[in-house]
């Protein structure tokens, strides 16, 4: 196999993989990576590509990061893993406690898998909440526009579009209302109180500040902040699902940090583990944990993964937070949000884009085509094709154009990233 030459490796992966979110019939070639370093990859020819979307918003220090490397490294040479029933261990411990001391308002951690289990696990706490108090409720409130994954449960509280279409009919139902604006905020809040006034309702659900998949959508914590409170006030669990938020993606540790109030629940993933591999972490406050104490077996959370909690993930988590917490990550989220800032006044006057937002390190545009701005624009593979000639990463949702880099990203890299933006749209 090591003979193997470039072509050799695209016709095997041809032959035996079947990639995600890829249509075969027209996707080009999979770039063949062989190295990852910093903010970019190296393909097997030595052809270098910025990753100027951190790996599907994943990565924030950088791939092979030293520090997590060394962390991994003696982890896994002491306990790679474990059953975390009956079982605990270090990695784990250190790590709720470390979560937690970035979300004050809350005191217990759920380890799962991914980022749709993290939130499979806030839908089922919630519902399972209100059963064990035994008052069951079964209505979700979640934004038109939402994205929470791809398991049912995700799919359920999600727009109805593209990516769950085949399945609708498996869904369970869920009750939309609009992402808020300044225009429509007063009618809206009306919507949402005649909503809960009905009853029934367990949560609601959504993504803060910014819906990712569905085309980096932003709105406003104020706005936010309202609707949470107007759900508290009726007894309607809040969980934000900050699986791409999270991890200083919008300038704050959290998302919600932007808030005053805090929601019930807090769906992690993605950043938690630096992008080294795959964690789902939910938090909830006391109360919701206490619901599900009692020597009734039946108000036990029977949810579980067979790997959940692996302490080798976990001491990637840790030594991503180490990184987190220091001066220079917080100095390249701010240098990355000043950027984007700057760029966005100079991208504000070009007359192919529209719909220039950012919020912390995200930047994101429309790209005008003709066609409905969507996922299933037709200007995504052109695009993407565009910028990976250039040796720049940038994947767009549809027409929709954005740039979430890894935090270690060179003011150089960020800086060809935007050149070659510039070269697209013509500024
Ligand atoms: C807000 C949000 N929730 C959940 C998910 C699902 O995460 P995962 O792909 O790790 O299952 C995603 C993935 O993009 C997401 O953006």
């Amino acid at each position: 196999m090591s003979n193997n030459t470039k072509a050799d490796w695209i016709s095997k992966d041809k032959e035996h993989v079947w990639h995600p979110f890829t249509q075969v019939s027209y996707a080009p070639a999979n770039v063949v990576i062989e190295r990852g370093e910093g903010a970019c990859f190296i393909d097997i020819d030595g052809n270098r590509y910025i990753d100027g979307i951190s790996s599907w918003w994943v990565n924030l220090h950088g791939h092979c990061n030293p520090h997590i490397v060394a962390s991994v490294t003696k982890q896994i040479g002491q306990l790679e893993h474990s059953i975390f029933a009956g079982f605990t261990h270090k990695p784990g411990i250190e790590l709720a406690q470390r979560l937690l001391q970035h979300l004050p308002s809350f005191d217990k951690v759920f380890f799962s898998d991914n980022g749709s289990t993290s939130v499979e696990v806030a839908l089922k706490m919630t519902f399972q909440y209100w059963s064990n108090k035994g008052t069951p409720k079964h209505k979700v409130i979640a934004f038109k526009d939402a994205y929470h994954g791809d398991t049912f449960g995700g799919m359920s509280v999600a727009a109805r579009n593209a990516f769950n279409q085949p399945f609708e009919a498996l869904l369970f139902d869920v009750i939309s209302i609009d992402l808020p604006t300044d225009d429509n905020m007063n009618a809206l809040l009306l919507q949402l109180e005649s909503i809960l006034q009905l009853g029934d309702v367990s949560c609601f659900i959504f993504e803060p500040l910014v819906l990712g998949a569905s085309g980096m959508l932003m709105y406003t914590p104020e706005h936010l902040q309202l609707l949470i409170d107007l759900c508290r006030k009726y007894d309607c669990l809040t969980i934000a699902d900050e699986v791409m938020t999270g991890f200083g993606r919008t300038g704050k540790f959290f998302a919600t940090d932007h808030l005053t109030n805090k929601p019930d629940i807090i769906c992690m993933s993605k950043g938690i583990t630096g992008g080294f591999f795959p964690l789902g972490a939910t938090a909830c406050k006391q109360f919701i944990f206490d619901a599900f104490i009692s020597n009734d077996k039946m108000k036990t959370f029977f949810h579980g993964h067979s790997y959940t909690g692996n302490p080798t993930i976990c001491a990637a988590a840790l030594a991503s937070m180490d990184l987190m917490e220091s001066d220079t990550v917080q100095q390249q989220i701010n240098f990355i949000t000043n950027s984007h800032a700057t760029f966005a006044n100079e991208l504000a006057n070009c007359s192919n884009i529209e719909g220039v937002r950012h919020t912390g390190t995200i930047l994101a545009f429309d790209i005008k085509t003709g066609e409905k701005t969507g996922y299933l624009n037709n200007a995504a593979e052109p695009l993407a094709e565009f910028f990976i000639k250039r040796g720049i990463i940038l994947r767009p949702l549809g027409n929709v154009l954005y740039v979430l880099p890894p935090y270690c990203i060179s003011a150089d890299e960020l800086g060809r990233v935007y050149d070659t933006v510039r070269e697209l749209v013509g500024v």
